[in-house]
């Protein structure tokens, strides 16, 4: 049997601790799938006293991950710490400068600095690995470097936060407020550390900006996402959607265009039936659509312990497989030096479909100034509902609800600062881009 696969491990929190316990329950299966045994060598953690639930003993315990990364024996650096910067893209960095395969869970460090990383490994001639970076425990990655090679991929989009759509479908499911569906969501252990990136989209992006690579075989270019988060989602939304036979999820969406790339993040409506939109709680969900494959949808557990610790334990099990020669290509896909520069789409060009709802007040000719406006701007409306919402403060108020046929993000902009600008609105509008998902 091949010599043993000897790990280092930085960051024991949730995931580093999940990983440490598969590796160690699962040892004999994934011994005889690796033909060559995986063990535990090195670790590195703030708080050597805490109780992890998993014995540690014959590694040895290192302070410095950066120290780790150079000086330990070890073939594999995993890192788990997290963040875009500071300890986390040092130790990674020192890694494969040192010759090692790092595995890695971090979404953010990849999106800012994934190419560079990439370019180092591919010249060190080591494996990065980053299933785990992606959608948690779906085997995207590999679906779409390996499996999926010589497709083109037209769109890419998923429910890419366990969070956002944990706490949309409890919002919708029972009726909770967003902040205690949050809070549920952070003692469950789906939030990162900073919640704000979960709720205001940036965790989405991160990982968007990662399969956008993929998908087109373009630098990463995670600044030129378009970002809206959940926080301004309502019940009102909800119910709207409900009722005009659409789901609000929290979707990233990669779509080739004609004038380029777009990148998205931003609520979502989605057909009530499709697919998509049976996707719950802290599922994610990846749909991808090809020139030779067509239409494909991966969907599970997105967040978490045991399912991120499933793709890290994946990806550490593919470099004990690995021998040279027989390894999966290159990091994105493509060389990290011949990825193409990532043309942006602008948004104001985006096309599809819209939901608008106005609070106004219900008087006479409000109406009809609404569909004036849309009208002026070529917009055709699919469908309108209104109701009355009784008075507040003495002014008799209605919702209008308009659903747009397919037209575009700068013509909605126009017709609804014109709305604005009539005076009839009591409240802010709210416009929810609506998706074709099957
Ligand atoms: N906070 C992330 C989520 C964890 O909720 O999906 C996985 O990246």
């Amino acid at each position: 049997m091949a010599e043993a696969l000897r790990i280092g491990i930085a960051g024991l929190g949730t995931v580093g601790a999940s990983v440490a316990r598969v590796l160690r329950d699962k040892a004999a299966e994934l011994t005889r799938q690796c033909g060559r045994e995986i063990v535990v060598t090195a670790v590195s953690a703030r708080d050597r006293s805490r109780d992890r639930g998993v014995d540690f003993g014959g590694a040895k315990w290192f302070d410095d991950p950066v120290e780790m990364a150079e000086k330990a024996d070890i073939d594999v650096f995993v890192e788990l710490i997290g963040g875009d910067e500071g300890a986390a893209r040092a130790c990674v960095r020192a890694a494969l400068d040192a010759g090692r395969h790092v595995v890695t869970a971090n979404k953010a460090l990849l999106a800012k600095h994934g190419v560079t990383l990439a370019e180092v490994a591919e010249k060190k001639g080591v494996l990065l690995n980053y299933e785990a970076a992606v959608a948690g425990g779906i085997p995207v990655i590999k679906t779409m470097r390996e499996a999926m090679a010589g497709n083109s991929v037209n769109r890419v989009f998923g429910i890419l936060n366990g969070t956002c759509n944990y706490i949309l479908t409890r919002m919708e499911a029972e009726g909770l407020t967003f902040e205690a569906c949050l809070a549920d969501a952070q003692r469950l252990g789906y939030a990162e550390a900073d919640p704000t990136f979960d709720i205001e989209g940036n965790d989405t992006a991160h990982k968007l900006a990662i399969l956008t690579s993929l998908a087109f075989g373009t630098k990463i270019a995670a600044d030129a996402i378009y970002l809206e988060g959940i926080s301004n989602i309502t019940q009102a939304d909800i119910r709207a959607a409900g009722e005009l036979g659409y789901r609000i999820k929290l979707l990233g969406v990669a779509q080739r265009t004609e004038s380029g790339i777009e990148q998205r993040v931003h609520p979502t409506m989605v057909p009530t039936a499709s697919v998509i939109a049976q996707v719950h709680g802290v599922t994610n969900a990846v749909a991808i659509e090809t020139d030779i494959l067509g239409e494909l949808l991966l969907s599970g557990p997105g967040a978490g312990g045991n399912a991120t610790a499933s793709a890290v334990v994946g990806d550490i099990a593919d470099i004990a497989k690995s021998r040279p020669g027989f390894q999966h290509g290159p990091v994105f896909g493509y060389p990290a030096k011949e990825l193409k520069p990532y043309k942006k789409a602008q948004m104001r060009s985006h096309a599809g479909g819209y939901f608008i709802r106005l609070t106004v007040h219900d008087r006479i000719g409000v109406f009809a100034a609404i569909a004036k406006r849309m009208a002026d701007n070529d917009i055709s409306l699919e469908s309108i509902v209104q109701h009355a919402n009784g008075t507040e403060g003495g002014v008799a108020q209605k919702t209008v609800i308009l659903v747009t046929h397919e037209t575009t993000e700068a013509a909605v902009r126009k017709a609804v600062d014109g709305v604005t600008k009539d005076g009839h609105l009591t409240d802010k509008p709210q416009v929810i881009r609506i998706e074709r998902a099957g």
